[in-house]
């Protein structure tokens, strides 16, 4: 059966058919309350319940799915911990029963992995615990996470439970954002915080202990941060380190760090009974959409989950779902949907761990932030359509770009066993068992094989490690990955011929952004232009503030089109903030000019803390007025391999490698007839597109990367390109003789 196919139409039948219940019902005598009530507790005698889309199978004569044959035994009704004490919700939790054991095997250790099921307690007790053993007593005790959010909503959770406010004894760092004080003694962070902090200081002195969350997670920060982690503990023997980690790695973690102990803490889990499409779904949003309400109008009382790529679809995923809800009408229980991802606005935040009200049903769309760094109690049902929004990066291309990708057999996995932590669940899994078995791999790739090193390698720079070959990864980037991140470098001027670290490149280590970024900003001084440029970095760093609703596009996009600046998206985003500011940072303004009010207040808050970096680096802050082409040209020093040209036949080319890329129908310069343009990043949806693009004058991009591109000989030249005088060589081997690393780069490739 095709079940994409079937949402309009059947879920219009399916409101009849209530209707006609409803009718039945009302000649019967019986009323509407009580016809509802048999809803909220569809238990109340199962074997006499008729499935919804069993009697629209019946209906249109069709076979029941073998998926809906094998409905189990009902879950248990989910335990209450909202109604325990702190102090009893703490003591639920599996680890508590292994306190004693724990705290000694740190005192006994300077390291150990610790394995124990998501949710079992790892990163809300563990610190407690270590705190209340006395080892804040000498420094703080650190926790990181390799996701912003889940940083701070544990953080938020354990203040609770410790009984201070965040910030004091319990608190939290992310970049931008320092909820910490004199006074903390447990302080959650992403791990790309704590690698920042090595960077100043590398024996850590300020911590005790540090716990290594989520570890099996493999991001960059995480990899990096084994290696310098282990020479840090060879110079300070006193310094404790756990790792905690999904039971695959284990033994893995273990090995690389010599031998170390395993603590396992036992599972509380129920088995989970995993249901596969029977064909290829070819719309799994549609597909997950139906399947959650299938679940809410068939299925034993228990919340749902279901893992979606990323936040734009689980935005439109929650208001399809709100909609067909409301199209069934009144007499259908409440499903109470909640949206989950990084950039989750705090008030929605604490509102995925409240139980759904008395009689509803609640549905988290979440990314892959569910599958292990969160943890929602009272989940029975997963709807794994197995995909996940991905970085990849191409070394030849130098590109960085997110794609939809599928899954692991271990994410899988991992999804699955969301469903059974408070009870017996079911998994529904929309692609089919031998998808599962041959086009999924058996674990995810660790993200430093498969992203962009510019950042770590400048990082790893100015931390004095030059010999990144024989650095202790645990498992090594790929030698082309390297390589190309230290030509990056190289062209960004921040490393020298012998690839050492130039005065530039230390400055541009201090910023916690991309290199390329960093470099704008530093370039931005010299230009006079720096006052801008942190606007238009800091507004970079936002995923977005134009707000567009589907009913009001039209108002939304001209109200937008007022803040477009003819030479593009940086100096319009720049054009957007200062309106705002010229507002009094005015509410109102944001509502009026359909702008993020609170995506504003975050870039003010990374504008502060990039004029403070700045400050603190003596680097002066200017303004160049409305000479604005000094910020395009600042652009150019960072994004010179951005660059594109507009093609004859259709869209653009880029500089670099000649790939067709396209303005996005978003860009101020949409339309425009710009020749040569540099962009921030490239999404690839439908094609390749370009996301913020400014128009800039090709021989800008020689004064920013002469090592990059050169001007071309015009004796050689046809007569139009001499007119332009200009040929953007990629030059990227040119210095290979006399560089180190070029003649790294050759053994690397035979
Ligand atoms: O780290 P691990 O997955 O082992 O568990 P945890 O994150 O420490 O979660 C332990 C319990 O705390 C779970 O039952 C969560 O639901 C709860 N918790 C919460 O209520 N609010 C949070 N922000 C985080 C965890
Ligand atoms: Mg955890």
């Amino acid at each position: 059966m095709n079940r994409s196919a079937m949402s309009g139409t059947a879920l219009a039948k399916e409101r009849k058919e209530l209707k006609q219940q409803e009718a039945d019902a009302a000649k019967k005598g019986e009323t509407k309350e009580n016809l509802a009530s048999s809803w909220h507790d569809p238990m109340a005698d199962p074997d006499k319940r008729k499935f919804a889309s069993d009697m629209r199978a019946a209906a249109r004569d069709e076979e029941v799915p073998e998926w809906k044959k094998t409905i189990n035994k009902p879950g248990q009704a989910p335990t209450k911990r909202s109604e325990m004490s702190m102090k009893e919700q703490r003591e639920s939790l599996p680890v508590f029963a292994f306190r004693n054991q724990l705290i000694k095997a740190v005192e006994e250790n300077q390291i150990m992995v610790v394995v124990g099921e998501t949710g079992s307690g790892k990163t809300t007790q563990l610190t407690q615990y270590l705190a209340e053993a006395g080892f804040a007593n000498n420094g703080m005790i650190g926790c990181t996470q390799p996701r912003r959010v889940a940083a701070k909503s544990v953080a938020d959770r354990v203040s609770k439970e410790v009984g201070c406010k965040l910030g004091e004894e319990v608190g939290y760092t992310i970049r931008f954002e320092d909820c910490t004080s004199p006074a903390t003694k447990i302080k959650y962070m992403t791990d790309g915080m704590l690698q920042r902090e090595i960077l100043v200081d590398p024996d850590i002195k300020r911590y005790s202990c540090i716990m290594l969350d989520e570890a099996h997670e493999r991001t960059i920060s995480t990899d990096v941060l084994f290696a310098l982690l282990k020479k840090a503990m060879k110079r300070r023997p006193d310094l404790k380190v756990i790792v905690t980690s999904a039971t695959l790695d284990a033994d893995k973690f273990s090995a690389y760090f010599n031998e170390c102990p395993i603590f396992t803490i036992p599972g509380r889990t129920y088995p989970v009974e995993v249901l596969y499409s029977k064909e290829p779904e070819s719309d799994y949003l549609d597909t997950a959409l139906v399947t959650i309400m299938q679940i809410h109008l068939t299925e034993p009382k228990g919340d749902i989950l279901l893992f979606l790529t990323g936040q734009e679809e689980i935005d439109t995923a929650c208001e399809v779902l709100h909609e067909r809800m409301k199209a069934l009408g009144p007499n259908v229980p409440d499903l109470v949907i909640l949206p989950v991802y990084s950039q989750l606005p705090p008030e929605m935040q604490s509102r995925i761990f409240e139980p759904a009200p008395p009689g509803a049903r609640k549905v988290v769309i979440a990314t892959n932030i569910a599958e292990t760094s969160i943890t929602i109690d009272g989940i029975y049902y997963v709807v794994d359509p197995g995909f996940v929004k991905q970085n990849a990066y191409d070394p030849k291309l130098g590109m960085d770009s997110l794609v939809v990708t599928p899954i692991s057999q271990a994410q899988a996995n991992q999804r699955a066993g969301r469903a059974g932590r408070t009870g017996p669940g079911k998994c529904f899994r929309l692609y089919t068992e031998a998808a599962y078995q041959s086009e999924m791999l058996p674990t995810t790739i660790p993200e430093i094989q498969r992203q962009n090193l510019a950042l770590t390698i400048l990082m790893l720079k100015a931390m004095g490690i030059n010999d990144l070959l024989h650095f202790d990864f645990m498992d090594p980037p790929p030698i082309n990955t390297m390589l190309t991140a230290l030509e990056e470098l190289y062209a960004l001027g921040a490393l020298d011929d012998e690839g050492l670290l130039t005065r530039l490149g230390r400055r541009m280590a201090d910023f916690p952004m991309e290199p390329s970024l960093a470099k704008v900003v530093i370039a931005a001084v010299d230009h006079g232009c720096s006052d801008e440029m942190l606007t238009v970095v800091a507004m970079l760093n936002l995923p977005t503030v134009f707000y567009r609703p589907k009913e009001k596009q039209s108002q939304a996009d001209q109200k937008k089109s007022k803040f477009h600046d003819p030479h593009g998206d940086h100096l319009t985003l720049l054009n957007v903030y200062n309106g705002w500011k010229n507002s009094g940072f005015s509410n109102p303004w944001c509502f009026e000019n359909f702008i993020q009010a609170r995506a504003m207040r975050l870039a003010k808050d990374i504008r502060n803390q990039l004029e403070d970096t700045m400050k603190r680096h003596r680097h002066p802050i200017a303004s160049c007025g409305r000479n604005t082409q000094k910020v395009r040209q600042a652009l150019c020093a960072g994004f010179f391999r951005n660059t594109a040209r507009k093609d004859p036949q259709e869209g653009y080319k880029t500089l670099i490698e000649g790939t067709p890329v396209y303005l996005h129908p978003s860009s101020a310069l949409f339309g425009k007839q710009a020749e040569w343009v540099v962009y921030h990043t490239l999404v690839l949806t439908s094609k390749e597109y370009m996301h913020y693009t400014t128009s800039i004058e090709p021989k800008w991009l020689v004064e920013a990367a002469p090592t990059f591109f050169k001007v071309a000989p015009t004796d050689k030249l046809s007569k139009r390109k001499q007119a332009e005088r200009i040929q953007p060589l990629y030059n990227k081997f040119a210095t290979e003789d006399d560089w180190r690393i070029s003649a790294q780069k050759k053994s690397g490739r035979t």
